[in-house]
């Protein structure tokens, strides 16, 4: 796979803050990467400092093989950017404002046309490209600032919060959008919306103060969660909570009321069969047997926060943990 995004030893200092601490990864042709962490955690410092836009204290970035301080031009040509917030030059109406991007990233007429029209489709921009950014909704704002990432149609996207302050609708087409152009471009995307990351990226980074806490693919950061292999059963039958406790791989049950118990295993264990094979054996009547993948909010705040979250109750099934 093509490296199109090479971070190494990146850190960046404002005064005595260490914003972002010596962090290194690489992006290939094909990958969506999320960046998750707390606010504050670093995601938009390590983002303009790939962009361009801001110097590192250490650390080197190359894009789609040029170094981001020695070859700025050929870097920044190859990258599509959606800072965080609204676009500047809120007096300007979206037409003008993306004939101007498209004029500094020095599209020629009809490529430039031809850019900005696939651009406004892609984001659904038509309706409003006439009136002024700065009386436009939130939602629509950062549609604007997605078409001008995407009209010169780079094989590098850095995109700060793509979804945010869109509605349902519209977070579902820029989610399909990302997915879209995933193909053939290394695509960087930060959020606050977990379920984002097992449904456009195809690895994420956990970051914390600074530091990469975890880097893993969805399906591997949720296998770190106390949830992983977890089962969750609902049978009618006397003492069942203390049969399930006994059981090989249990770690611990939790009752949930109603007959409803979690069964948490030991690290890594599988339980599924233990469970369903003594509910089998017993002639237990059971209503509902779920296994859970793992909970990504779960290993987020573990990972961000350092704090356990072993649950001494747990919220009834089918509800969110707190
Ligand atoms: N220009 C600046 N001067 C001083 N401190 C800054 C500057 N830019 C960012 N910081 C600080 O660096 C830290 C990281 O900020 P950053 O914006 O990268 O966080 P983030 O992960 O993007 O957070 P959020 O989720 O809120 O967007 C914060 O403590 C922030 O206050
Ligand atoms: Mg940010």
């Amino acid at each position: 796979m093509e490296r199109m995004i090479e971070v190494e030893g990146l850190a960046r200092h404002f005064g005595p803050l260490v914003a972002v601490d010596d962090v290194s990864f690489s992006v290939s042709r094909g990958e969506v990467l999320g960046f998750l962490g707390p606010n504050g955690a670093g995601k938009s410092t390590t983002m303009k400092m790939i962009t361009g836009f801001l110097a590192p204290t250490r650390g080197r970035v190359a894009v789609a093989g040029n170094d981001i301080a020695r070859k700025a031009l050929a870097a920044k040509a190859a990258i599509g950017y959606l800072p965080e917030g609204a676009p500047a030059y809120g007096d300007m109406t979206p037409a003008s404002f993306l004939a101007f991007a498209a004029r500094a990233r020095g599209l020629g007429r009809a490529a430039a046309r031809a850019g900005i029209e696939r651009a406004v489709e892609q984001v659904e921009l038509q309706a409003v490209l006439e009136q002024p950014i700065e009386t436009l909704s939130k939602g629509y704002k950062r549609r604007v600032g997605l078409a001008q990432a995407i009209l010169h149609d780079p094989p590098v996207l850095i995109l700060d919060e793509p979804t945010d302050g869109l509605d349902p609708n519209q977070k579902h087409q820029v989610r399909n959008l990302i997915l879209g152009m995933a193909r053939d471009k290394a695509i960087i995307i930060s959020t606050h919306i977990l379920e984002e990351v097992g449904a456009v990226c195809s690895r994420a980074l956990i970051i914390a103060q600074g530091r990469i806490v975890a880097d893993g693919t969805p399906r591997e950061l949720e296998a770190m969660s106390r949830y992983h292999n977890a089962v969750q059963i609902r049978v009618a039958a006397e003492g069942a909570e203390a049969a399930l406790a006994g059981l090989p791989g249990v770690e611990r049950v939790v009752a949930l009321g109603e007959g409803a118990y979690q069964v948490f295993p030991t690290a890594g264990a599988s339980i599924t069969e233990a469970v369903a094979g003594h509910a089998r054996a017993q002639g237990w009547e059971v209503e509902q047997l779920v296994v859970e993948a793992g909970r990504l909010d779960e290993v987020f705040r573990r990972m961000t926060t350092g704090e356990q979250d072993v649950p001494e109750s747990l919220p009834a099934p089918g509800e969110e943990a707190a």
